[in-house]
């Protein structure tokens, strides 16, 4: 099965190392479809060369925010981006697997063989996530989930984070009307209640959830400075003021 990986993505400077470092892992993945979509009125040259030229099998895509959303303190992050991606998949594919991978994260490349399989639902833990470092579902000794573990419960039916769960095809051509709901915090739980997924029918990946195959790290952003040269003339030598 082909493995349909979704990741949004949004201009800032740290956006093409964050995508660079993206496609070099993904050029260790077979079989993989990568769906790019940017939150941005156009499509930017400088990312359409770099999927060129990783010659990643992709799809390269644009959904903005919502203006009502871009003005609030807590914004739904790259839900616009997933949805055009669920569009997408729904007139395009007939079979597969669908993850959804923020442009910041980092996989091991041993995670893309654990979801490859997934018949409806597949989880599995994530490092570093919010100050307990780890969000997992929890696994009895019968290899069912039966309790969630992450350090922000929000009254969520399924704690998980964005990178801890795959979701068939299959299932996103069943429930053809499901989409993430734009909350902050709560797109994972909105969208896999809506999928009416339960407990049981979870498949736990990464030897029943005690192998962290996928870190929610973020990379630091610095706040702009002057940029001088050694003779103090302003430095215009590279594109720094246009990424
Ligand atoms: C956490 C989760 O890991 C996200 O999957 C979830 O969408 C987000 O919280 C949320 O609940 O809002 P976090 O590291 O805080 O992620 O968020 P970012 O990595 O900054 O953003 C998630 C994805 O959306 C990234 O791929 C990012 O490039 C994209 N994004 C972010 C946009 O497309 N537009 C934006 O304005 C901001
Ligand atoms: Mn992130």
């Amino acid at each position: 099965p082909v493995i349909y990986l979704v990741t949004p993505t949004y201009r800032r400077p740290e956006q093409i190392p964050d995508l660079t470092r993206l496609a070099q892992t993904l050029l260790n993945v077979p079989a993989v479809h990568w769906i790019v979509v940017e939150d941005n009125s156009a499509l930017s040259p400088a990312i359409a060369s770099l999927l060129k030229r990783y010659g990643i099998p992709h799809t390269h895509l644009k959904a903005q925010m919502p203006e009502k959303y871009k003005k609030s303190k807590l914004k739904p992050r790259g839900v616009a981006n997933r949805n055009a991606a669920l569009d997408w998949v729904r007139s395009n594919c007939k079979s597969g697997v669908v993850y959804f991978a923020d442009d910041d994260n980092t996989y091991d490349i041993r995670l893309f063989e654990e979801m490859r399989f997934t018949k409806k639902v597949s989880m599995w833990p994530v490092g570093l996530v919010t100050k307990v470092g780890l969000s997992s579902p929890v696994v009895n000794d019968k290899g069912v989930v039966v309790d969630f573990f992450d350090g922000w419960m929000a009254n969520r039916k399924f704690p998980v984070d964005m990178a801890g769960f795959a979701v068939s095809v299959q299932l996103i051509l069943e429930k053809s009307d499901v989409y993430m709901p734009y909350v902050p915090g709560h797109e994972e739980d909105g969208f896999l209640k809506k999928l009416d997924v339960s407990p049981a029918d979870i498949e736990p990946k990464a030897n029943w959830c005690t192998q962290i195959f996928v870190w929610h790290t973020q990379t630091k952003s610095n706040t702009p400075a002057n940029r001088t040269t050694a003779t103090g003339k302003r430095y215009k030598g590279t594109n720094i003021d246009t990424l």
